[in-house]
């Protein structure tokens, strides 16, 4: 064989290897850049805090991967579950804080903007909660609970969600457990209390789909009433439980826009954008909505191998034009929090459908940075170099 003829089976077998691999799937770690060259917290510094919710192994710092990542990449955390009622005093007046006492511990040592998840909440609460009746009786016990977990963490955790999902889609408020036995103004007494209880913390009303104009209603009418009684209010959590194809951007800018103009700050609190199919009618984050009879449905659980590489580029994009956002707006946003540290790790592979594979995160189940990471990060550049631009005309 001529060395002609050989170069050219050469060729024509790399251009074969080539055109066929475009067509197959990617794992998501194989498509990932090895090198980091920075971090998110590093290059958001000056716009945000970026943190993550975590969960009890990284609480424990078992998970050593995820504790890596968050040590490396996050300024600012927030516990997932622990915090809640039904953990933090399952029985009345029987507080446990094994897991709070290592979560605020371990904020310090990574010395991280510490956040408390969160006080007030319908959901997660334990069983003797359900048979309170008695206004007085229930007051009670949101008086000592604010004043104990608070009281014992004053000055170490920065900001605490007081309330989370007071209100309905509509803006009317929720006939939650704490409504119906105590009336509207449970609200105002909850934040009351922690303004007592520790002042400089930030206190910030906390829910899901604020980005809908009659939500956003409501929580403009709520902070008012606070605002208008001299009660501390400080933010408004926008969850930020998102798709690839919505909510809006101007609706998100119209309640950042919204929420700014009471004086308050706006965070985002729970950021993730799922990329599987979901029920039609399932929107933001309420926790009793589930879907048994599509467990095991294939159709639903499309990415079980890993993302296709058109819809990491999609979620990529996705993620992209949500951080342009932010950043514009970077004057009124305090902080943004993604729902998890990793793909693996995140509750949307529980809901509202059991058992799926999802890839709403920025990291991958081996804790790789995915396309959405690169591109967000990118966007940190860009603005540094546009800085310079200016900066020098
Ligand atoms: O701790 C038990 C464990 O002992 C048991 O073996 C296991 C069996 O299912 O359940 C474990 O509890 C689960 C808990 O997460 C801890 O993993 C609960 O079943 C499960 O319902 C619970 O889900 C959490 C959900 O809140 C509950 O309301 C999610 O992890 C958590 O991400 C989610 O977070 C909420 C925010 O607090 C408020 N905004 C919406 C957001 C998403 O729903």
């Amino acid at each position: 064989m001529t060395k002609i003829r050989k170069m050219a089976l050469v060729l024509s077998a790399l251009l074969f290897l080539l055109t066929n691999c475009k067509e197959t799937k990617s794992t998501e770690s194989a498509q990932e850049p090895t090198k980091v060259p920075t971090s998110l917290k590093s290059s958001f510094a000056k716009s945000f805090y970026l943190g993550a919710a975590i969960n009890e192994s990284q609480i424990m710092e078992t998970d050593a991967k995820g504790i890596a990542v968050i040590n490396r990449e996050f300024n600012t955390l927030t516990p997932e579950n622990n915090m809640k009622w039904m953990y933090l005093q399952p029985t009345p007046n029987s507080f446990d804080f094994t897991f709070a006492d290592k979560y605020v511990a371990l904020g310090e040592k990574m010395d991280m903007f510490v956040v408390g998840h969160t006080l007030v909440w319908h959901s997660q609460l334990p069983n003797f909660m359900h048979s309170v009746k008695d206004s007085a009786a229930m007051a009670t016990h949101i008086k000592n609970h604010i004043h104990t977990v608070m009281g014992r963490y004053k000055g170490r955790i920065h900001a605490w969600d007081v309330v989370n999902e007071a209100l309905n889609e509509d803006g009317s408020l929720r006939q939650s457990l704490f409504q119906q036995v105590l009336g509207d103004d449970y609200i105002e007494y909850a934040f009351q209390l922690a303004s007592q209880a520790d002042p400089e913390a930030k206190l910030i009303y906390n829910d899901y789909n604020l980005w809908k104009p009659e939500k956003r209603a409501g929580v403009v009418r709520l902070v008012k009433r606070l605002q208008e009684k001299g009660i501390q209010v400080d933010g408004v959590g926008m969850q930020a439980h998102w798709s690839l194809e919505g909510p809006s951007l101007e609706d998100i800018e119209n309640s950042i826009i919204a929420y700014s103009e009471l004086g308050v700050k706006v965070q985002f609190t729970e950021l993730d954008v799922t990329a599987l199919p979901n029920p039609w009618e399932v929107e933001g984050a309420e926790v009793s909505q589930n879907y048994e009879e599509y467990e095991g449905d294939l159709s639903m659980d499309p990415y079980r191998t890993g993302l296709p590489d058109s819809v990491q580029t999609k979620l990529a994009n996705r993620y992209q034009e949500i951080f342009e956002l932010f950043l514009k707006h970077q004057d009124k946003i305090d902080r943004v929090t993604f729902w998890g540290v990793n793909d693996g790790g995140s509750w949307l592979n529980g809901w509202p459908i059991k058992g799926r594979t999802n890839h709403p995160l920025l990291f991958d189940r081996n804790f790789a940075p995915k396309k959405a990471y690169t591109q967000v990060l990118a966007l940190k550049k860009k603005d540094k170099l546009s800085f310079h631009q200016t900066t020098k005309k």
